[in-house]
């Protein structure tokens, strides 16, 4: 953790949940109730399909619920696309762009991430700009160099009207069971750090990093116990408020 910032324990559903997950949020929500205020910000990032109905069963809590992608333009002949007013509209607050199934599956490069963290920030949302190395650029030791050029090219100059959030997702640690040492993770979000303060100066040290990759309730405490690790970003494990509410707890 890094003193002085709030921790963001955010969801990502990935392309899972029908409306019966609901039940799972309602859960979720509770938790974060005054009375039982943590000590974190809570977010989960469902699919555009339950978008407006979980972020109404998160209003008035202090829960929210974000979008998983949006389009960089506002409106326009975009056929399957959801624009950041639309995702406004529905009642969420945060979307991730960039996450590493957006670039391999969807090709999408680093100056059309920068596209859609502009448009969401300019709307007023969070952005979580997701960036990390693949397992073959690990061994030949190029993580920091791909860190370094995913953030020159997918973060925006200026957090506008939103909140830019960083999370470092080694992909070959989604969804795999695997995490990097606490060493690895370490190194990672100092070199995180310093990048943004070289770039934003003193409002670099307030930016919220997180780490996602297999994170799990029985790994939480370890993994946010590390320097500037302000949060995680967590995709399975947060289909479940058990298995979400676990990891909440490695902050309380
Ligand atoms: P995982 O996914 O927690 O299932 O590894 C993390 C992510 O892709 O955000």
């Amino acid at each position: 953790m890094t003193p002085g910032i709030r921790p963001l324990v955010a969801g990502n559903w990935k392309m899972n949940g029908l409306k019966s997950a609901l039940g799972e949020l309602e859960i979720m929500r509770d938790a974060s109730k005054p009375g039982n205020k943590p000590n974190h910000d809570m977010l989960v990032c469902v699919p555009f399909t339950l978008l407006a109905q979980a972020a109404e069963m998160a209003s008035r809590s202090s829960f929210n619920i974000g979008a998983q992608d949006c389009h960089k333009n506002i409106s326009g002949a975009h056929t399957g696309d959801i624009s950041v007013e639309m995702i406004a509209d529905c009642g969420a607050e945060a979307v991730i762009v960039g996450h590493s199934e957006r670039r391999t599956d969807h090709g999408e490069t680093n100056i059309e991430v920068l596209g859609k963290a502009n448009a969401a920030l300019d709307w007023g949302h969070m952005a979580i700009i997701c960036i990390g190395e693949s397992e073959s650029q690990r061994k030949s030791g190029e993580t920091l160099n791909v860190l370094k050029a995913q953030m020159d090219g997918s973060i925006p100059d200026s957090p506008a009207n939103g909140e830019i959030v960083v999370a470092y997702e080694p992909i070959w640690a989604i969804g795999t069971g695997l995490t990097p040492t606490v060493q690895d993770i370490s190194e990672a979000h100092n070199f995180m750090r310093n990048e943004l303060v070289d770039r934003f100066g003193e409002a670099g040290k307030s930016i919220r990093l997180l780490y996602g990759g297999s994170v799990k309730p029985a790994n939480a405490k370890e993994l946010m116990g590390i320097d500037n690790v302000d949060g995680a970003l967590v995709g399975g494990a947060s289909l479940k408020a058990v298995d979400f509410l676990g990891i909440c707890e490695a902050y309380q």
